[in-house]
C-alpha cells in the first residue's frame, strides 16, 4: 500500500480508495491468499468494489461454515473421549473434512431408559435420603423423582439432552465435585464409573460430598468376566482390552466404604446397556442398539464388524441357540452387574445443597 498523497506536514494521507483497497487485501490474506494472488485479485480490472466484496463476503462464509464444522466435531470428539470412547483414526480425519460424525450422544435416548427393576433396586439402596446427587447422569434415568436431586455431567451433549423438568444439572467431573463435605445425603452413580478417568477418586469423592453412595457397575474381576457373557466370549474378546486398569471390585468398595450386592438383568431389561440383550441376540445387530452403547465404538470398527457378521451367521445356522440352550429357560442372569452401597446413617436435610462454585451448566 502506498499512500495516495502526503499532508503539507509530510504525513501519509490514504484516500477513499486506498482504504477499500486495504480492506480487501486484508480480507483475502486473512483468507490465507498469497500476496501474490492478492496483488493478481485486487488489480484484476474486470472486478469492480461490489464484486470482491461479493465474492469475499462468499469466501468468508465458506470459510466460517467449515470453522464451525470443525468445531462441532471436535466438541463432538472431546465429548466422546469424556466418555471413554476412542475415535479411529478414519473418524479423526473426518474432523478436519466436511463430513462429521454422529456422537454416541444423538443415539443415547432412543436405546437407554429406566429399567424399573433395577430402579428399584436403585430407590431401595437409597433408603430415605431427600437430597441426591446423582454423578454421570445423562440424561437423568434412575433419577428418584421424588427427592431433591442435583445432577452432574460433564458432556454437554448430554446435558442439552435432559428433558424438561429435569433436575438441575452442574456441569463437572466426579473426579472433582464442586460441593461441600456432607452436602447430600446421597450420592449415586449409575452405569458411568467405567468412563471415569480415575474411578477411585471419583468414588472417594463421591463419599467426600453424600452420606450415602450408591453405585452401579460391573465387576470386572479375575473370576471370568470374559466368560459369563456369551457375547464377549464367542464374539468380542476385544472387550478385554477394555478392562485393562480397571479396578477390582474390592477396590472400588474400598474406595466408598460399602459392600457389592448383585443385581440381575431381566430377560426383557428396558435400559439398553451392553449386556441388556443378553437373551435378545438379535437386538446386537441393530445398529441403533450398539450406537448407545461406548463399547462398541471402543473397540473398534473391525471388531465391532466382525463380531456383528458371526453372530448373524450363527444365529441362522441355529449355532448360536445351539451354544446357548441354557438361557431361554433364564428370566433374569447374573452378567456380573453389581450394585455398591455404602450406607452411614442418614440425617435427612431439607434444603438443597448448594454446589460450591455457582457452575449450574445448561441442563
Ligand atoms: C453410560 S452414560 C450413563 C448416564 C446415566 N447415568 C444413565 O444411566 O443413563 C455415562 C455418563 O458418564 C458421563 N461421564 C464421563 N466421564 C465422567 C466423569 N469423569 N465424571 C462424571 N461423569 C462422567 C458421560 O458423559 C455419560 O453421560
Amino acid at each position: 500500500m502506498r499512500p495516495s498523497a502526503r499532508t503539507s506536514a509530510g504525513y501519509r494521507a490514504y484516500s477513499a480508495g486506498d482504504v477499500e483497497r486495504l480492506r480487501e487485501v486484508l480480507a483475502y490474506r486473512r483468507l490465507g491468499f498469497g500476496l501474490r494472488e492478492i496483488a493478481d485479485l485486487v488489480d484484476d480490472p474486470a472486478t469492480d468494489v461490489v464484486a470482491h466484496l461479493h465474492r469475499l463476503r462468499g469466501l468468508l462464509l465458506d470459510q466460517r461454515d467449515r470453522a464451525a464444522a470443525m468445531v462441532a466435531a471436535i466438541d463432538r470428539e472431546l465429548e466422546a473421549r469424556a466418555m471413554g470412547i476412542r475415535t479411529t483414526p478414519e473418524e479423526q480425519l473426518k474432523v478436519m473434512g466436511e463430513q462429521l460424525y454422529d456422537t454416541i450422544g444423538s443415539a443415547y435416548p432412543a436405546a437407554r431408559r429406566t429399567e424399573p427393576r433395577i430402579a428399584a433396586k436403585v430407590r431401595d439402596a437409597l433408603g430415605d435420603a431427600w437430597t441426591v446427587l446423582n454423578v454421570g447422569a445423562g440424561t437423568g434415568s434412575y433419577e428418584p423423582p421424588d427427592r431433591d436431586v442435583t445432577a452432574v455431567e460433564p458432556s454437554a451433549d448430554m446435558r442439552a439432552q435432559r428433558p424438561a423438568g429435569a433436575a438441575p444439572c452442574v456441569a463437572a467431573t466426579a473426579e472433582s465435585l464442586p460441593f461441600e463435605d456432607q452436602s447430600f445425603d446421597a450420592a449415586m452413580a449409575f452405569s458411568t464409573v467405567h468412563h471415569w478417568q480415575d474411578p477411585i477418586a471419583g468414588l472417594r469423592e463421591m463419599r467426600r460430598v453424600a452420606r450415602r453412595v450408591v453405585v452401579f457397575t460391573y465387576d470386572a474381576g479375575t473370576t471370568g468376566w470374559l466368560q459369563r457373557f456369551w457375547l464377549t466370549r464367542d464374539y468380542l474378546p476385544e472387550f478385554a482390552g477394555l478392562l485393562v486398569d480397571w479396578p477390582s471390585l474390592a477396590g472400588l468398595t474400598r474406595a466408598i466404604g460399602g459392600r457389592a450386592e448383585p443385581v440381575l438383568i431381566p430377560w426383557d431389561c428396558a435400559d439398553g446397556f451392553f449386556e441388556a440383550h443378553w437373551r435378545r441376540p438379535g437386538a446386537y445387530l441393530d445398529e441403533d442398539v450398539r450406537r448407545a452403547v461406548s463399547v462398541w465404538a471402543r473397540v473398534g470398527p473391525e471388531a465391532e464388524q466382525r463380531a456383528v457378521d458371526r453372530l448373524r451367521a450363527d444365529l441362522s445356522s441355529g449355532r448360536w441357540a445351539e451354544r446357548n440352550r441354557d438361557l431361554v429357560a433364564l428370566d433374569a442372569a447374573e452378567l456380573g452387574l453389581r450394585l455398591l452401597v455404602a450406607r452411614t446413617i442418614v440425617r435427612a436435610s431439607t434444603a438443597r445443597s448448594r454446589p460450591r462454585s455457582p457452575s449450574m451448566g445448561g441442563r
